[in-house]
C-alpha cells in the first residue's frame, strides 16, 4: 500500500469505478520512471529522441491541431452560485456540470493506464506549499508535472494519513477498444466537448478533452492560480500570475521583484533577463506564478510553486534570451516545434535561418517556401528551473522571499508609459484593475483597437469573483505597516510610434527600468508627480549604449491627458460590469485621478 490516506484512497478507488483504466498506476517520481515513461512513448510513436550529440535528453512531442493552447471558452468556474465566479468567468451550476462529465469520464479511461501523481506546489513541506493529486490517463501529462512540480512517494509522504489535498482529475477522453491503436496525440477534437472545470468550494478540478499545457497540467493555472487563489482569499495571501526575480546592485544589494504580465507578455524574458549595465545582476526565482504569505517581520514572502519552465518557445534566442537557450539545451520536452534533419529543433525567431527542409509541428515537410509557420505560435518547452544558469541559489527556500516590488503590464500601443510608480498599495491596486492589453485582429472580434481589461494578468485565471478579488488586495494592504508592502510599478514595454514600430527596445534593456525602480526604493533616482502617478525624472532612466531618441523617450514618458480622460469612460465602463462588488476603494481612485487630471 502506497499511502494509508484514507480520503484520497476512496477518491482513487472512486475516480478508477467511473473512468474504467485497465491498470493503476502510483507514480514515485523517481527518474527511473520518467526515463521509462518517456521510452514507452518513445517506442509507440508519441515522442521523437533529438539528437543526443545536440540536444541530449530532449524529446519533441506534437499535439493534434484542435489541441494547442489553453481552452479559455471551454473553461469553468463552477462555484455554488453564478454571482460567485463573477462577471469574467464561464459558469455551469455544479450539479450539473458534474453529471454532464461523470457521463463523459464513464469508461474514457478504457484500454489505458490511470497515473496517480502526488504533487507539492512549493518546496516540499514548505509552509508556502501545497499538495494536490493529479489523476491522469496522460503520461505526457505524467512526464511534465515531474520536471514542472515536485511529485511522487516524498509528497505522499508530506501528506501524511490525513493530510488537506487538492483533486485533480484529468483525462484525454480517448479510450482504446481492445488491439486499438493508440494515436500520437490523444485528446477530444472537437473544442466544445472539452471542459476545463473548477468546484472552488470543494477545491476540486475535473478536466477533460485536452492535454496540452495549463488545460492538463492542472498544478499550473488550474490549481497554482484559481483554486489557490479561492484558498489564498480564505486563508488572507496571493496567489498571482507573476515572475519572482532578484536584482543585486554593484553594492551587493539585492531586491526582490515579481511582476504580473498577461500570458506571452514577457514574464519568462524579464525573469531571466542579461541586465545592460557592469556590477548589475538579475537571478530567477519564478517565471509564471508566485504565492506570496506575510512572513513573521510583516513582509510579503513569495515562492515559486513550480519547478520548471513551461515557455513560449517562438521568438526564444541568444538575442532575446540567452539564458532560456541555455537551459532548453538539455532535458527539455519540447511540443509543437519544428524539427531539421538532423534531429535537431528549429522555430520561428530561434535566431538562426529556416533550413531547406524541416518537419513542421503537424509532421509535415516544410520549406522556406511554405505559407504556415514551422513551429506552432503557442508552441512550448517544459524544461527544469534548476538548469537555468541565473537561477538564484535561494529559489528553493521554504521561506520564499521578501518582496520589495510588484510590477504590473500588459500590451498598450499608446497612453500608458514605459513606467509609473505608484502613489499608494491602493493606488496600485487601481493601477492593476486597469491594466489590460488592446485587441489585435488575432482575437477574431469586432473590438479590435479596444482595451481588454486584464487586472493583474488574472482574467483567465479567476476561481472567483474579480471585483472580490480586487477587494482581497485591499485587504491585504490593511494586515500589516504600508512601509513594509511592495510598491507597486506600471510598465508598458510595447508603446508603439506612428509607423507601428516598438518605441523601447525591450528585453534586457528592460534592465534599466528595474534599475530605476530599486533605485527609487533605496532613494536614489528622481521622479516627478503627475497626475497618474511618478514617472521617471528627465535623465532618470540611464539610456547609455542604447538607440531611444529624446524625442521617443519624452513620449514614452509623458503624460497625455486626452487619452487618460477617454481611457477613464472606457474604465468606468469596465467597472460597471462588477456591479456592487466594485471594491468603494476603486471607484475613489477613479474619481481622484480624474481630479487630480482636470485640476
Ligand atoms: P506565458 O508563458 O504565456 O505566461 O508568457 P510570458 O509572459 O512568460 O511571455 P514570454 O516571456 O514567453 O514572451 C512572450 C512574447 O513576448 C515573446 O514573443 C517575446 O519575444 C515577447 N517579448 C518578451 N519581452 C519583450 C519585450 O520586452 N519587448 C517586446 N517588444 N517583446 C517582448
Ligand atoms: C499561459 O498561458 O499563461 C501559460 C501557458 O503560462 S499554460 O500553462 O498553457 O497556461
Ligand atoms: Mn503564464
Amino acid at each position: 500500500m502506497v499511502t494509508k490516506h484514507k480520503e484520497l484512497l476512496k477518491w482513487v478507488d472512486e475516480m478508477t469505478a467511473m473512468c474504467q483504466p485497465d491498470d493503476v498506476y502510483w507514480c514515485d517520481g523517481s527518474q527511473d520512471e520518467y526515463d521509462n515513461m518517456i521510452k514507452v512513448m518513445v517506442d509507440a510513436g508519441m515522442a521523437t529522441p533529438l539528437n543526443p550529440e545536440k540536444k541530449p535528453g530532449c524529446y519533441l512531442f506534437r499535439s493534434h491541431p484542435s489541441d494547442v493552447a489553453r481552452a479559455e471558452l471551454r473553461t469553468f468556474i463552477a462555484s455554488k452560485t453564478q454571482e460567485d465566479a463573477g462577471p469574467t468567468n464561464n459558469w455551469i451550476d455544479p450539479d450539473e456540470l458534474k453529471a454532464t462529465m461523470t457521463e463523459l469520464y464513464t469508461g474514457s479511461m478504457k484500454g489505458r493506464t490511470m497515473y496517480v501523481i502526488p504533487y507539492s506546489m512549493g518546496p516540499v513541506g514548505s509552509f508556502i506549499a501545497k499538495i494536490g493529486v493529479e489523476i491522469t490517463d496522460s503520461p505526457y501529462v505524467v512526464v511534465n508535472m515531474k520536471i514542472m512540480t515536485r511529485i511522487g512517494t516524498k509528497v505522499l509522504e508530506t501528506l501524511g494519513d490525513d493530510g488537506e489535498f487538492v483533486r485533480c482529475l484529468h483525462s484525454v477522453g480517448k479510450p482504446l477498444a481492445p488491439g486499438e491503436k493508440d494515436l500520437a496525440w490523444p485528446c477530444v477534437p472537437n473544442v466544445a466537448d472539452k471542459y476545463i472545470s473548477h468546484f472552488p468550494e470543494e477545491r476540486m478540478i475535473w478536466s477533460y478533452g485536452s492535454g496540452y499545457g495549463g488545460n492538463a497540467l492542472l498544478g499550473k493555472k488550474c490549481f497554482a492560480l484559481r483554486i489557490a487563489g479561492v484558498q489564498a482569499r480564505d486563508e488572507g495571501w496571493l496567489a498571482e500570475h507573476m515572475l519572482i526575480l532578484k536584482l543585486t546592485n554593484p553594492a551587493g544589494k539585492s531586491y526582490y521583484v515579481c511582476g504580473a504580465f498577461p500570458s506571452a507578455c514577457g514574464k519568462t524574458n524579464l525573469a531571466m533577463l542579461e541586465p545592460s549595465f557592469p556590477g548589475w545582476k538579475v537571478e530567477t526565482i519564478g517565471d509564471d506564478i508566485s504565492w506570496m504569505k506575510f512572513g513573521p517581520d510583516g513582509r510579503l514572502y513569495a515562492i515559486n510553486p513550480e519547478s520548471g519552465f513551461f515557455g513560449v518557445v517562438p521568438g526564444t534566442s541568444m538575442q532575446s534570451n540567452p539564458n532560456a537557450m541555455k537551459t532548453i539545451q538539455s532535458n527539455t520536452i519540447y511540443t509543437n516545434v519544428a524539427l531539421t534533419d538532423d534531429m535537431d529543433v528549429w522555430w520561428e525567431g530561434c535566431g538562426t535561418p529556416a533550413p531547406d527542409h524541416l518537419i513542421d509541428w503537424k509532421g509535415n515537410d516544410w520549406t522556406p517556401d511554405s505559407k504556415e509557420t514551422a513551429a506552432h505560435s503557442n508552441a512550448r518547452f517544459t524544461t527544469p528551473a534548476a538548469q537555468c544558469p541565473v537561477i538564484a541559489p535561494e529559489w528553493e527556500d521554504p521561506n520564499g522571499v521578501p518582496i520589495s516590488a510588484i510590477l504590473i503590464g500588459g500590451r498598450r500601443a499608446a497612453t500608458i508609459p514605459l513606467v509609473n510608480e505608484s502613489l499608494s498599495w491602493q493606488h496600485g491596486i487601481f493601477l492593476g484593475s486597469i491594466m489590460g492589453s488592446e485587441i489585435t485582429t488575432a482575437d477574431i472580434t469586432d473590438k479590435v483597437g479596444q482595451v481588454r481589461r486584464d487586472p493583474f494578468a488574472q482574467l483567465p485565471f479567476m476561481g472567483y469573483h474579480m471585483g472580490d478579488y480586487l477587494k482581497h488586495w485591499f485587504n491585504i494592504g490593511t494586515k500589516t505597516d504600508a512601509s513594509k508592502l511592495p510598491r507597486i510599478y506600471f510598465v508598458n514595454w510595447f508603446r508603439k510610434n506612428a509607423e507601428g514600430k516598438f518605441m523601447w527596445p525591450g528585453f534586457g534593456e528592460n534592465s534599466r527600468v528595474l534599475r530605476w525602480i530599486v533605485e527609487r526604493i533605496s532613494g536614489d533616482a528622481g521622479a516627478v508627480e503627475t497626475p497618474i502617478g511618478n514617472l521617471p525624472a528627465p535623465g532618470a532612466i540611464n539610456l547609455d549604449g542604447i538607440n531611444v531618441t529624446d524625442a521617443d523617450m519624452e513620449q514614452l514618458l509623458s503624460v497625455d491627458s486626452e487619452a487618460w480622460l477617454a481611457e477613464i469612460v472606457s474604465i468606468k465602463e469596465n467597472y460597471k460590469s462588477y456591479g456592487n462588488r466594485l471594491p468603494k476603494e476603486l471607484a475613489a481612485e477613479l474619481e481622484n485621478l480624474e481630479k487630480r487630471l482636470r485640476s
